[in-house]
C-alpha cells in the first residue's frame, strides 16, 4: 500500500497535506482539530507584530451555480499577541509530535527576524515559512510582496534568518511578479531550504454597481486584495512548473493555490511539488475534506504502483516543452457521437462564431445533430470543451504518428514564413467562407448538409 509520508527539506509529516497560513491556522484550537481530522501539517497564521484588521474582509467570485470559485481577502497577518500563538504552538506540538507545525513569519528589521526566529524555535516549531507574498496592507509597509518582488532584498532577508536558524526555512513567494524564478533563485542563494508558492494574487473581485464601491466594502470604501481558490490553480501550476524546471532552483517546493481535491494535489506533485498546502477549500468546506484528499491520493498511488510521493514527483515535467518543440505534424479532428448528442448545437455556434466554421447543421430542421466538416477542422478542441455531454465530442488522431516536425526543425531547415504573404503560412490553403456569406440567412451555406 502507498506510503503517504512526506519530507519537505527535513520537515516530516504523516501525509503531504498541510494547511496554508491563513484563518484555518489562526489558533491552536483549529490546528489541533485539523490534525485530529487527518491533516499532516499546518503553517500557522503569519506571526509578527500583531495587526488590527478591518471588517468586512472577504469577497468572492461566484460563477453560475458555483460559489467561491475565486476568493479575495484584505486581511493582514495575525492580530493575536505572539505569546499566545507561541504557547499554543507548544501545546499542539506536545499533543501531535509527528505532525508538522510551521511558523509563518513576517517582520521588518534584522533584529526582529533574529528575535522571532529564536522564539518560534523555542516554542517547538518544526520549521518556519517567511511570508514574502502578502499583496495588500503589509506590502505598503515594506513587507510581504514588497520583499517577494525584490529578489536582492529577499535574498538578504533569507540570509539574515539563516544566520540564526536551527530549523528548516521555507520561503513563500508572491505570484505578483513577471518571472517567479527570480525570487525562487534568490531564495536558494540566500540559503533557503525550500520555497512555497503561490501566495495570493493582487485583485479587485467585483464592484457594487449601485453604490460604486468594490468588494469587500468597508464603510463605503474598499481596497485591492489577494485572490486565491480554484480560479488561481492554473496560474499556480504554471509558476510551480517554471520553478521546478529551473536548474538553479535546487530546493524542494511546497505547492499552493486552488487545491481542493486529491486530483489537484496529484497534479501539483506531478509538476514537481514535494507537498501541498490548502487554504480556500478548507475555508469553504472545513477540515473534513482531508478524508477525500488522503483516500484519493492513496488509491491513485496504489493504482499507478507508486510506493512514495517521491516516486511520482515531477513526472509531468519532461512532457512540458517550449512551443517551438511541439510536433506540427500531429493532427486531430473533432468527432461527434450522434448517440450521445442532445442536439443543443452549442458546438455549432462556438465553431461558427469563435473558431473555423467546421461544423454543419442539417437542412432538415428536425435533425438537430450537427456534423463535423473535417477538411475545415483545425483540431482546436473548442467544440469538445463547450459540449455539455461528457465524451460526446472526442478529438481523433488523423496523422499516422510516423512524422515529427517542430517549429525549431523548420527554423533550422529555413522553411518558416518570413514575409507577410508567405506561401509557407499555415492557413494559406485553409478554406474560409466569403465575407458576404455572413449576411445570408441560414442555409444554404458553404457547408455540406447532412444527407447530401
Ligand atoms: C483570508 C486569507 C488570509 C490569508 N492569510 C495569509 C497569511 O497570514 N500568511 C500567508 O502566508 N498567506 C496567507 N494567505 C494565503 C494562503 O496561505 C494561500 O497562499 C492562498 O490562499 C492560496 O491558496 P488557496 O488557493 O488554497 O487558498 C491567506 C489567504 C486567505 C484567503
Ligand atoms: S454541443 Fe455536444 S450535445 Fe450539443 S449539439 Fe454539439 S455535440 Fe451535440
Ligand atoms: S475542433 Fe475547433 S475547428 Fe474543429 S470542429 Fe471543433 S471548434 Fe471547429
Amino acid at each position: 500500500m502507498a506510503n503517504l509520508q512526506s519530507n519537505l527539506a527535513g520537515i516530516k509529516s504523516p501525509n503531504p497535506f498541510w494547511l496554508a497560513s491563513a484563518p484555518p491556522t489562526n489558533s491552536g484550537y483549529q490546528v489541533m482539530k485539523a490534525f485530529d481530522a487527518g491533516w499532516g501539517g499546518a503553517v500557522w497564521k503569519t506571526l509578527g507584530v500583531p495587526v488590527v484588521n478591518v471588517s468586512s474582509r472577504y469577497g468572492s467570485v461566484n460563477y453560475r451555480n458555483s460559489r467561491m470559485i475565486g476568493f479575495n481577502n484584505i486581511e493582514l497577518i495575525t492580530d493575536r499577541p505572539l505569546r499566545d500563538n507561541l504557547r499554543e504552538i507548544t501545546e499542539v506540538k506536545k499533543r501531535f509530535p509527528d505532525h508538522a507545525v510551521i511558523a509563518s513569519l513576517m517582520v521588518e528589521t534584522k533584529e526582529q527576524w533574529h528575535e522571532i526566529m529564536r522564539q518560534v524555535t523555542d516554542a517547538g516549531a518544526d520549521g518556519v515559512e517567511l511570508n514574502f507574498g502578502c499583496p495588500h496592507g503589509m506590502c505598503e509597509r515594506g513587507m510581504g510582496s514588497a520583499v517577494g518582488q525584490e529578489p536582492k532584498v529577499l535574498k538578504t532577508i533569507v540570509s539574515w534568518v539563516k544566520e540564526v536558524a536551527t530549523i528548516p526555512v521555507i520561503v513563500k513567494l508572491t505570484p505578483n511578479i513577471t518571472d517567479i524564478t527570480r525570487p525562487a533563485v534568490a531564495a536558494v542563494e540566500g540559503g533557503g531550504d525550500a520555497i512555497s508558492l503561490i501566495n495570493t494574487i493582487q485583485s479587485l473581485v467585483g464592484v457594487d454597481i449601485d453604490n460604486f464601491v468594490p468588494y469587500p466594502v468597508v464603510d463605503g470604501k474598499s481596497t485591492n486584495g489577494g485572490y486565491c481558490g480554484p480560479a488561481v490553480k492554473p496560474i499556480a501550476m504554471n509558476m510551480l512548473k517554471n520553478c521546478a524546471q529551473n536548474p538553479n532552483v535546487t530546493i524542494p517546493i511546497s505547492g499552493i493555490g486552488g487545491i481542493e481535491n486529491w486530483r489537484d494535489a496529484v497534479e501539483f506533485i506531478l509538476l514537481g511539488a514535494t507537498n501541498v498546502q490548502v487554504c480556500t477549500a478548507v475555508m469553504h468546506y472545513g477540515f473534513g475534506i482531508i478524508r477525500e484528499l488522503t483516500d484519493g491520493l492513496e488509491r491513485y498511488m496504489d493504482e499507478k504502483g507508486f510506493q512514495t510521493i517521491d516516486d511520482m514527483r515531477g513526472l509531468a515535467l519532461p512532457n512540458i516543452k517550449h512551443w517551438e518543440d511541439l510536433n506540427l505534424k500531429y493532427k486531430v479532428v473533432a468527432s461527434i457521437n450522434p448517440d450521445k448528442c442532445i442536439g443543443c448545437q452549442l458546438c455549432y455556434t462556438a465553431c461558427e462564431d469563435g473558431a473555423h466554421q467546421a461544423i454543419g447543421l442539417s437542412t432538415n430542421l428536425s435533425d438537430r445533430i450537427p456534423h463535423i466538416i473535417e477538411e475545415n477542422c483545425v483540431g482546436c478542441n473548442l467544440c469538445s470543451l463547450v459540449c455539455p455531454v461528457e465524451e460526446c465530442i472526442t478529438m481523433e488522431r488523423r496523422d499516422d504518428g510516423t512524422e515529427t516536425k517542430t517549429w525549431a526543425d523548420r527554423t533550422a531547415a529555413g522553411n518558416i514564413p518570413t514575409t507577410f504573404n508567405d506561401e509557407l503560412a499555415g492557413g494559406l490553403h485553409h478554406w474560409v467562407p466569403e465575407p458576404g456569406d455572413a449576411l445570408k440567412k441560414r442555409v444554404p451555406r458553404h457547408y455540406k448538409v447532412s444527407g447530401e
